[in-house]
């Protein structure tokens, strides 16, 4: 599974590309403001620190608009991967996008049909939201099921990418299920690494080791 990071946080994009688990980033209008920053300026320091994908998304709603600001935003950097919402006119500009050889994330996908659409529009990415699906008491995993099942069926090669992403076991199902990415909040992806048994177990052997009076270097 690839790990795309959340945020349009430039330090703490960087203390996770550091480990080598990032694969990529998305953002979107409310990830921009929250930075405060520009969003072509922020874009691309994210594109210059991560290789892969950086979602950056469209504000428009009308096909041409969108076309025109996809356009600018894929002249940021090459691994710019336009974001588009699942409605009729960012299907329509997805299509366009993929046959001027651009990436693709389509975003706000809600329902199976919403991602069976992205696909036949050459959809690099979609992006079902779990976290918001929760959210209103309807199992957001049971979605991330049933679009894997429908790109198998009719082996699209469309990305699925598990976004809205809010707890740890989120991922874990999601991984489970066979998405593709997940995009989660850089305290999610960190708190990965947290278990109370390691918690309780090195501090274990920190006390034995300082028994012993020794020192590694
Ligand atoms: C990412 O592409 C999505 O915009 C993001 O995961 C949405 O997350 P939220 O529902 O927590 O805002």
């Amino acid at each position: 599974m690839k790990f795309f990071v959340d945020t349009a946080d430039i330090d703490a994009i960087r203390e996770l590309a550091e480990t080598g688990m990032v694969d990529g980033v998305t953002t979107n209008p409310s990830l921009i403001l929250k930075s405060g920053r520009d969003i072509i300026e922020v874009t691309k320091e994210i594109c210059d620190l991560v290789d892969g994908p950086v979602s950056a998304e469209v504000a428009a709603t009308e096909y041409d608009a969108m076309v025109a600001e996809g356009l600018k935003l894929a002249d940021i950097a090459d691994n710019v991967c336009i974001k588009v919402p699942l409605t009729f006119d960012g299907l329509r500009a997805c299509r366009t996008f993929r046959d001027k050889g651009f990436m693709v994330n389509v975003t706000l996908c809600f329902s199976a049909n919403q991602a069976l659409l992205a696909a036949k529009a050459g959809a690099t990415f979609i992006s079902p939201f779990i976290g918001r699906l929760d959210d209103m008491h309807i199992d957001g995993m049971d979605l991330i099921a049933e679009i894997r099942q429908i790109y198998d069926n009719y082996h699209f090669d469309t990305e699925i990418l598990a976004a809205s992403i809010r707890t740890a076991n989120h991922i874990r199902e999601a991984a489970l299920i066979g998405a593709d990415v997940c995009t989660a909040p850089p305290a999610v992806l960190k708190g990965l690494a947290n278990h109370p048994l390691t918690d309780k177990g090195l501090e274990q052997f920190l006390a034995d080791w300082a028994k012993t009076g020794q020192k590694i270097v």
